[in-house]
């Protein structure tokens, strides 16, 4: 048996993420596992905000010790949206077909280095006595011209890799997780875990 770790997400792409970036050592238990069903209200003007209010929030519920993420997708072109809106762009229920297609369309026009784009995590651990921890990952691509690939959710058939000549959607969950946003400050994050003895 691993550590009892507690992911504020009902998302379970993140969870598997998670979990598959974690390993063994951890036991993740989601919001759906502890049967917790606390309206958060992401009222935060950044991605750390958010992280920080997701975990602090569950954590005073459950007087453990939580991690919570906020991520999204930033398009330089469109000035860096959806960003902290990306789960809400277009409306949640918003099938991603026809987010994905609008943001291309609105990006017909910007050509090479007017197509940058990136993936954010932000990652915060809230412990019982108040205090707050957060990483950061980061990943920088480009818009592709056209939807690519089933893999992973959400945005990835649209962010394409130059170095690697694919969209994240097109990479095996495993490579992603290697290289991802969430990976990135996922790693960070056990890293000061690990060295703060928890
Ligand atoms: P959150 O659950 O509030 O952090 O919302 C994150 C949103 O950002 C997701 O619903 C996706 O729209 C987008 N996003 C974050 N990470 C990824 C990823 O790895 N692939 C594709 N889309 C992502």
């Amino acid at each position: 048996m691993g550590k009892r770790l507690i992911f504020a997400t009902n998302n379970e792409g993140k969870v598997n993420e998670i979990r598959q970036i974690l390993g063994d050592g951890y036991d993740v238990y989601s919001l759906k596992d502890l049967d917790i069903h606390t309206n958060i209200i992401e009222d935060g003007h950044t991605f750390e905000e958010n992280a920080v209010i997701k975990a602090k929030a569950i954590c005073e519920e459950t007087h453990e010790m939580v991690l919570a993420d906020d991520s999204g997708f930033e398009v330089d072109y469109l000035g860096g949206e959806p960003g902290i809106y990306s789960a809400r762009y277009l409306g949640e229920d918003t099938p991603y077909e026809i987010k994905n297609a609008e943001l291309l369309k609105r990006c017909e026009k910007a050509e090479g280095q007017e197509r940058t784009a990136r993936f954010v995590c932000v990652i915060a651990c809230a412990y019982p006595d108040g205090k707050v921890e957060t990483t950061t990952g980061v990943i920088e691509g480009v818009l592709a011209r056209e939807p690519r690939g089933k893999n992973g959710f959400g945005y990835d058939p649209i962010f394409y890799l130059p170095e690697r000549g694919c969209t994240t959607g097109e990479m095996e969950p495993s490579e992603k997780n290697k290289i991802s946003h969430r990976g990135i400050a996922l790693r960070k994050m056990v890293e000061k875990l690990q060295k703060s003895g928890e």
